[in-house]
């Protein structure tokens, strides 16, 4: 529950986003044409009464979205590259009806891919472990060895790690969550956290609102205990639609949204929205399970906030793990339940006792250190620049009438071809080149998104990349 809130802070943060979103808008909507220039720092700090400093970090923060670029004693330009061109994918129209419908088959098929190393795994969201800090991570498990009393063989407290908490409610600060270590608890990974959150908030038969696409884990962990799906309408550089949402409130049970760096579709959802959100939910006394897996990865200067920032009455559970940004392996993750903490304890002690110790000390003193800061400037700028040059050869290499989203972090593509294109045949034709792609079809429970797939941007950028990438474009083109 939210306290001592700075709200001067606050203020200034808002009008910078505000800004900053604003001449994003512009660009993206293409208000703003590439090539044309934008006020000068000056200009722009007089506009809106700002300082200049804050007018830097405003362009710095549109550079980093990859919006503009500024050319040396002249200013700041919209950027030019041809993927700005690409139109933006188109917002999601689901039918409103929630359904219980098995996953698509396929869905099966692409997760069967992860860890084949004689593919190029486009299809898996994680970032590959030449992005990871493997060395540093070994000599951390092996003083997390010699440093816990027992050699880390015992159970940990049922509330998990106290570094790794306290760690977690510390980098809270940078999103406005200003947590502490007791409110949260450790999980085997943010997928465990989500089937707690969803355990503890419904019942088979229930329905738990999504954003339309959505990641295809989530979708089958809801048709397995039993819960119907709704897809809400969701805008690929806003996310959710709020108003498609208020209109179906007195059905849903839970609401469960990705919003920072949404995977497929890399929008973040703008603070407003965030604070509408959740005003909204706990007005109708809707839970809202909050998955900020990737709100690490932003491409800005800026780590966004999360709906829990704006949450006064413990109604968002707030997820998150190591796996997007240090080790998907590891296991590493959480959930800052609210007011729902209890409910949590009690069911991970029913259904996971304890996390592994060694593990969850290591990570914990990981991000103690600072080296866990080091690594994410790096890994963001790898995946900055991944967008930029996959969607580089998009423009030049894929069918005539392809369309990108435009992600501000994490790591998805979502592309989406002309709409006789069918994703799942280009899939079994790609598998032949040794490449796996993630077809729309197994990101909705409805007959939706058969034109669409997400390409992962988190394997390291090479020539042979660059190959099967243009590969995937000839393929595309073929099934024309
Ligand atoms: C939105 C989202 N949530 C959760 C997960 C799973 O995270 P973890 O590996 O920490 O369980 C994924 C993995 O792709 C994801 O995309």
């Amino acid at each position: 529950m939210k306290t001592d809130v700075n709200p001067y802070f606050m203020k200034k943060d808002y009008l910078y986003n505000e800004i900053a979103d604003n001449i994003a808008n512009k660009i993206n909507t293409g208000v703003l044409k590439a090539g044309e220039k934008l006020p000068s720092v000056r200009n722009l700090s007089a506009e809106h009464g700002i300082s200049i400093n804050t007018a830097k970090r405003i362009f710095l923060e549109l550079e980093g979205r990859s919006l503009i670029r500024s050319k040396p004693q002249s200013g700041y330009f919209v950027s030019p590259p041809n993927y700005l061109q690409l139109p933006l994918a188109a917002a999601s129209q689901p039918i409103p009806i929630a359904n219980n419908r098995e996953p698509d088959q396929l869905m099966n098929k692409v997760y069967s891919t992860m860890g084949r190393r004689d593919l190029t795994l486009f299809s898996i969201g994680v970032p590959s472990g030449s992005l990871l800090p493997t060395a540093k991570l070994k000599k951390e498990i092996v003083l997390a060895t010699q440093e816990l009393s027992d050699g880390g063989t015992a159970y940990e407290p049922l509330q998990g790690n106290i570094k790794l908490r306290r760690m977690v409610a510390v980098r809270s600060l940078a999103w406005g969550g200003n947590l502490n270590e007791d409110e949260v608890v450790t999980t085997n990974g943010c997928m465990n956290a989500l089937v707690l959150c969803l355990m503890a908030l419904t019942k088979p038969g229930d329905t738990l609102a999504l954003e339309s696409p959505c990641y295809p884990g989530i979708l089958q962990l809801a048709v397995s205990l039993g819960l119907k799906v709704l897809e809400i309408a969701t805008d690929p550089i806003t996310g959710i639609d709020i108003e498609a949402l208020k209109k179906l409130l007195s059905e849903i049970k839970v609401c469960l949204l990705v919003p920072n760096f949404n995977t497929p579709l890399g929008y973040c959802m703008p603070d407003e929205n965030k604070r509408k959100i959740v005003s909204l939910l706990a007005k109708h006394h809707i839970p809202l399970i909050e998955d900020d897996t990737y709100g690490d990865l932003h491409f800005g200067t800026q780590r966004p906030k999360c709906c829990k920032s704006f949450d006064l009455d413990g109604n968002v559970l707030w997820c998150g793990s190591v796996s997007k940004t240090l080790a998907p392996g590891f296991r590493v993750g959480w959930v800052a339940p609210g007011k729902y903490k209890e409910q949590i304890i009690k069911l991970k002690l029913i259904h996971s006792l304890s996390s592994t110790a060694i593990i969850n000390e290591a990570v914990g003193n990981f991000l103690l250190t600072g080296k866990y800061e080091n690594h994410l400037r790096k890994l963001r700028r790898s995946l900055t620049e991944n967008y930029q040059q996959y969607a580089a050869i998009i423009a030049d290499h894929f069918p005539e009438g392809t369309k990108i989203s435009r992600p501000q972090g994490g790591l998805a593509l979502w592309v989406e071809f002309p709409k006789h294109i069918d994703t799942g045949k280009l899939y079994n034709y790609a598998l032949k080149l040794q490449i796996s792609i993630s077809p729309g079809r197994i990101f909705t429970l409805q007959d939706q998104f058969h034109h669409c797939m997400r390409l992962c941007i988190g394997l390291p950028w090479s020539n042979e990349l660059a190959l099967k990438l243009k590969q995937l474009g000839k393929l595309a083109k073929a099934l024309l």
